[in-house]
């Protein structure tokens, strides 16, 4: 039993030090070059930038890697990455993880249907609920790289799932996104996305 259980601790230390360990005071000053599209703090004001303030580390290492790679294609952001290392980016992650989070507020109109779609998802279309992974007040789980939703724009996260929907987005694990977007129409990605936008 004993060894087990060291056995099992050893695993999961050992999977911790996978990722490069971020110091978010290294990371502020190379954000600069970020803020004018994502802000200082990371709480975007254009709603087609998402907000990486209080956004899990882990996604937002693994988002700027692929990024980096060009596995998730961002124009915008073209070179932007290129001349960061691995450490870099473990910094920069740290820092935008460590700011709150401004949250927005839900079209009132939107907001049964789209807190429904959360928490229930649609059992007749098969989509699962939200909370599953993304968790009831929408914070994601670091340790999983399943990124935060909370407060997010709305038209970023409709965008995003609309681009999971046709593939053009497509660095998911296991397509996860892919086969739950696949399975939603238009009412309902506006509608869960206003909720979001709102959720805390
Ligand atoms: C010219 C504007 C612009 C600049 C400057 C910029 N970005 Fe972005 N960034 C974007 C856009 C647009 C997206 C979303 C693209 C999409 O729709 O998929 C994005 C997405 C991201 C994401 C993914 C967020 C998520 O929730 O998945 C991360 C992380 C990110 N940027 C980090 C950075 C960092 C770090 C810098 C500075 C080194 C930076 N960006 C500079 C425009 C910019
Ligand atoms: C089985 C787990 C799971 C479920 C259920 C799930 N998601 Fe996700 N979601 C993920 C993972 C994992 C990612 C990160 C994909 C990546 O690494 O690029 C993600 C990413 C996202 C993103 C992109 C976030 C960003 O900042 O770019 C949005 C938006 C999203 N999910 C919305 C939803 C909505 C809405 C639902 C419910 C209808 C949902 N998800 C259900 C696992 C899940």
């Amino acid at each position: 039993m004993k060894k087990v259980l060291i056995g099992l601790l050893v695993t999961v230390g050992a999977t911790s030090v996978a990722y490069a360990e971020g110091n978010p005071d290294a990371g502020k000053p190379l954000t600069a070059v970020c803020s004018a599209c994502h802000s200082a703090d990371g709480n975007s004001l254009a709603p087609t930038f998402p907000k990486l303030a209080g956004q899990n580390e882990a996604y937002l290492l693994k988002q700027m890697t692929e990024i980096k790679a060009g596995v998730r294609p961002v124009a915008q952001m073209t070179g932007m990455l290129d001349g960061l290392s691995e450490q870099n980016l473990a910094d920069i992650a740290a820092y935008f993880a460590s700011q709150n989070t401004a949250i927005g507020q839900a079209a009132p109109e939107l907001v049964a249907q789209g807190e429904a779609l959360y928490r229930d998802g649609n059992p007749a279309t098969g989509v699962p609920a939200c909370t599953a992974c993304h968790g009831p007040a929408g914070k994601g789980l670091n340790s999983a790289a399943f990124p935060s939703l909370s407060g997010q724009h709305a038209d970023y996260t409709a965008s995003q799932l609309k681009m999971f929907q046709s593939g053009e987005r497509s660095n998911d694990t296991a397509k996860i996104m892919q086969n739950i977007a696949f399975k939603m129409n238009d009412q309902e990605i506006q509608a869960v996305s206003s909720y979001i936008q709102g959720l805390h």
